[in-house]
């Protein structure tokens, strides 16, 4: 049998409907992997939860947090950057990859779980952020990150932080890579989005030259809820998200889900 690298994003478990596609995703071989590209759910323990079955199902598990991670309420025993922190360790208890750790090796290739969040840079130009999230408000465009997330920590700071850790470590790599991380790296497939304000909370403009500049084969990411292959510099950016039912069903998805990313030895 070969072995596959999987990937899926967005599973949102905390919907009812997503639970039967949640128990779907299967390896078809034991010795599979796979990637979870953010936005698990949002409670500490539901993440954990639905992580640890994953874990139990296929041989390796690699995990990058999505926004929904992140959401706290103030009552919360963890906010901001001790959320991230904590959901690290339980996921190193489960055996699950996280960007702190040392990055697996898929049949030569280097899959890479990012973190990098989003810092209100794909906005339009001549915009300070404050105009850009006023402007969003006033059309009636807010992302729930501005009250689940921004309240318990400097976003732009946190971004920029992820960037320098992020490069530093990625310029250590050798030989070819899989990027993984929830927010795309490009902002093309930004532009298809139906209101464009909401590119605000979609990524950064730091991360255009990534791809190409570390050797990616592929990158997977999720966050649109808007599933399918964008090409750029001739490296495909695979959007593995579920999303919500009201997504999902009845919509033909333009690609297998859960995604193959690779085989071992093809
Ligand atoms: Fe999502």
């Amino acid at each position: 049998m070969t072995t596959t690298l999987w990937a899926v994003a967005d599973l949102h478990a905390a919907v009812k409907a997503n639970g039967p596609k949640i128990e779907a995703i299967q390896p078809s071989d034991p010795s599979d992997w796979l990637i979870v590209a953010g936005d698990v759910a949002e409670k500490f323990d539901l993440i954990v939860r639905v992580m640890a079955e994953l874990a139990g199902r296929f041989d390796t598990v690699i995990w990058a947090p999505g926004n929904h991670e992140l959401f706290s309420r103030s009552a919360d025993r963890y906010r901001g950057r001790e959320k991230y922190a904590a959901l690290v360790q339980a996921m190193r208890e489960l055996g699950v990859h996280t960007p702190e750790d040392t990055y697996p090796v898929f049949d030569g290739v280097t899959v890479v779980p990012l973190f990098t969040l989003y810092d209100y840079s794909f906005r339009g130009a001549g915009m300070s952020v404050d105009e850009a999230v006023s402007a969003a408000r006033e059309k009636n465009i807010m992302m729930t990150d501005e009250f689940a997330i921004a309240p318990f920590v400097d976003v732009r700071a946190w971004c920029w932080d992820r960037l320098a850790y992020t490069t530093r470590r990625l310029s250590r790599i050798e030989g070819p890579t899989i990027l993984v991380n929830h927010w795309p790296l490009v902002q093309e497939p930004i532009m298809r989005m139906r209101w464009s304000e909401v590119a605000l909370w979609c990524g950064t403009r730091h991360t255009r030259g990534w791809a190409r500049r570390y050797n990616a084969r592929a990158v997977v990411y999720g966050h649109l809820h808007m599933p399918g292959v964008t090409t750029v510099d001739g490296i495909e950016h695979i959007e593995v998200s579920l999303g919500y039912p009201r997504e999902w069903q009845g919509t033909p998805r333009p690609t297998a889900w859960p995604y193959p990313v690779m085989e071992a030895g093809a």
